[in-house]
């Protein structure tokens, strides 16, 4: 069982990513720090608080996480992808209230579970890189492993024609991570541009009530996938880039990774967010404290079964 500490920006992969997590029997979600990112941060809490609800997991505590980037800079929202609220077409009720717990809950959480919780980071990584910088290495030392998704290597960017949209919506956090986290694993749009999950795949995971998110899963992949097609017509659907991340983490066996210590371009130029590393063939492939592994390939069969299997599952 992976004990994970969500920090997101929901968002409908995100919320995607959300849903697979809580379903998956490998995965017990001990908190979620929720951000601005895809949308404003209280849309983002009011979101993953109506996840919750319909769960019935309301003893997982929200963590309000960053409204803005370290930089200082206004944050970019992205409605036409992700919906005004987050969700596409669904608006979460009004009566979803919860209390959401302070930022310090973040390290109760990894004090808690230390050396054996992961860290799982699907937004712009503000929230994180706060955490670093009041609770010191040693307190995430006690993490096993960051897994961050980000970045593009050797592929174009999402946000820009070189950057992608978590790197890019905060490069100096995303740059501190990659700097200071142990055990990074990346997860860049050269894999997650592939992640995708097809309409055909969400009508079978939809074709029943099977647990109390499959109302919600279609309007909002619908959503999305009218996006993804809008930008690139011959998609045959949409990638899920957050729900990779997870999978990525509980299946280390589909994924194939190479080794090396990554940078993010923190230049207020149009290299801003643009992920690096130096990629050449070495003599040898052992790692330091500074090596971080970024995905290069997967097992794209396996991800669409366990996508399919866990979001059909009843937990
Ligand atoms: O570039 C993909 C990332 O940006 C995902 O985390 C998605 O949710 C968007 O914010
Ligand atoms: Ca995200």
């Amino acid at each position: 069982m992976y004990n994970v500490l969500l920090f997101c920006d929901p968002g409908i992969d995100d919320s995607l990513a959300i849903m697979y997590a809580l379903l998956n029997p490998k995965v017990n979600v001990v908190g979620i720090v929720s951000s601005y990112g895809n949308v404003p941060q209280q849309q983002a809490i009011q979101n993953v608080a109506y996840l919750l609800q319909l769960a019935g997991r309301e003893d997982i505590p929200i963590i309000a996480g960053a409204r803005s980037p370290l930089s200082g800079e206004i944050a970019i929202f992205y409605p036409e992808i992700h919906g005004e609220e987050g969700l596409g077409p669904i608006r979460p009720p009004d009566t979803v209230q919860r209390e959401v717990v302070n930022f310090d809950e973040i390290f109760k959480i990894i004090n808690n579970y230390a050396h054996n919780i992961f860290i799982v980071d699907v937004g712009r990584s503000t929230s994180l890189a706060i955490a670093f910088l009041l609770g010191g290495e040693e307190q995430l030392r006690k993490v096993r492993a960051i897994y961050s998704m980000g970045g593009a290597f050797l592929v174009p960017g999402n946000v820009t024609s070189l950057a992608e949209a978590n790197f890019h919506g905060d490069a100096i956090a995303a740059n501190l991570i990659l700097d200071k986290g142990r055990n990074v694993y990346i997860t860049p749009l050269n894999v997650t541009n592939y992640a995708i999950i097809k309409p055909e795949n969400i009508v079978q995971i939809t074709s029943q009530p099977f647990n109390s998110f499959s109302h919600l899963i279609k309007p909002i992949f619908d959503y999305y996938n009218d996006a993804y097609k809008k930008l690139d017509p011959s998609l045959s659907g949409s990638p899920l880039h957050d729900v990779f991340t997870i999978f990525a983490l509980v299946n280390p066996q589909q994924i194939r990774y190479v080794n090396r210590e990554a940078s993010v371009s923190i230049n207020f130029d149009n290299t801003k967010g643009v992920s690096m590393a130096d990629f050449r063939p070495r003599s040898t492939e052992e790692t330091t404290e500074a090596t971080d592994f970024i995905a290069i390939s997967f097992n794209y069969q396996a991800f669409v079964e366990d996508f399919i299997q866990v979001m059909t599952s009843k937990r």
